[in-house]
């Protein structure tokens, strides 16, 4: 009797959670996303690294219940031949145990890895935005990691708040002056406890001697294989776009300042084969959707033209309840790429969905719109 109770628990187990999947030919935006295990895939705030004919998903991965906003277990990597089937390739950067005192302690606040091949060193390059275990988003760093695979194990090397002791390539005459002890605090006034005013209360110039504020970002490789990263900085009231170094690994020191006072959050970043560079963001509203931010320039230090929202139809004004994370490029088809966002659950972060739309050039401007079900032949209309 004991044998058959056993045995009926372990065929409903293997049913529920261990049978392969069947593949899968469509992209179903919002709806659960079984990797091979037939287990909902756990990458949020993801990106997405095209190696040797195959794709690479980085992302966040999540627990349940509100502990999982906060990294418990590291950066979850799964790979695919096709972008519809994933395989759960495991953990690709584990944090550290939560009394080590490392940056990376169980604990920490761990988001938007992204990771990128660096074609010099053969090594894969992974940076993230870290918040300090039990400093809520106060530390604003970026984190660096280095792997010989891409399905890792990386390994920590450091984090750091970028660009110490170095001024933009566009910066004001004002961001040099001395700053008053008065605004070295945090000042409440705006959008809550951020600055009302950036530029009077000059974050860049009280932060030039320690380092740039990093929070949400993106890293994006030039078709001449120069990498920059992208960053919400100055308390997020600002982007800044800054170079890495050939090794991927810190910041030249060389960067520039955007859409100043726009609060933007979520950067995301694609370049056309005609060499035009798109950007889509997000406004600044914690976990809740909100309109997204679209722009375009000519070259990657600007100047930027805001382009408005991308988003049309039904729920555009809050980008179909989700977040930009990445821009994907399609290999093989020219000027396809997909946005890639996140319909955030911050009461129960593991139940995080997926929102890959295609992207659509009209007349000089981007254009997502609500689909239920897609696949890549959109690309080819
Ligand atoms: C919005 C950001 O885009 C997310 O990555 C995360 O940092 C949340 N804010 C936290 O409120």
């Amino acid at each position: 009797m004991k044998r058959i109770i056993i045995f009926t628990l372990g065929l409903a187990v293997f049913i529920s959670c261990g049978s392969p999947k069947p593949p899968i030919n469509t992209f179903n935006p919002g709806q659960e996303w079984n990797d091979d295990n037939n287990v909902h895939i756990n990458a949020h705030g993801g990106g997405i690294l095209s190696f040797n004919k195959k794709y690479y998903w980085y992302g966040e991965h999540k627990v349940a219940g509100k502990i999982g906003n906060t990294a418990q277990v590291g950066v979850h990597v799964y790979s695919s031949d096709d972008l519809y089937n994933w395989k759960d390739e495991g953990i690709a950067l584990s944090v550290d145990s939560a009394d080590s005192g490392s940056d990376i302690a169980k604990g920490c606040i761990l988001e938007r890895p992204k990771v990128s091949y660096n074609e010099k060193t053969k090594k894969f390059v992974m940076w993230f935005h870290l918040e300090l275990k039990g400093q809520s988003y106060d530390a604003a760093r970026s984190g660096v990691a280095v792997a010989d695979s891409p399905t890792g194990p990386f390994t920590f090397i450091e984090s750091m708040r970028p660009n110490k002791q170095a001024w933009p390539i566009n910066v004001a005459d004002y961001h040099k002056l001395p700053v008053s002890d008065t605004i070295k605090s945090k000042y409440c006034g705006g959008k809550g406890c951020l600055p009302a005013h950036v530029d009077s209360v000059n974050i860049l110039g009280r932060d030039y001697q320690n380092g740039q504020m990093a929070r949400d970002m993106n890293l994006f490789v030039d078709d001449n294989g120069k990498a920059y990263h992208l960053y919400s900085s100055e308390e997020n009231s600002t982007l800044h776009i800054a170079e890495l170094t050939d090794d991927y690994l810190s910041h030249s020191g060389t960067y520039a300042r955007f859409f100043s006072n726009r609060y933007m959050e979520a950067p995301t970043i694609l370049k056309t084969s005609a060499g035009k560079y798109y950007f889509i963001a997000s406004d600044c509203t914690g976990w809740a959707p909100n309109a997204a931010r679209s722009a375009s320039a000519d070259h990657i230090f600007g100047p930027w033209t805001e382009l408005g929202n991308p988003c049309v139809g039904q729920d555009s004004a809050l980008t179909f309840y989700s977040q930009s994370t990445y821009i994907l490029p399609v290999q093989g088809k020219k000027d396809a790429f997909i946005f890639m966002g996140d319909r955030w659950t911050p009461e129960n972060p593991i139940d995080g969905k997926y929102i890959w739309l295609p992207i659509h050039f009209v007349e000089n401007r981007m254009e997502l719109k609500w689909m239920d079900e897609w696949d890549l032949s959109v690309f080819d209309q």
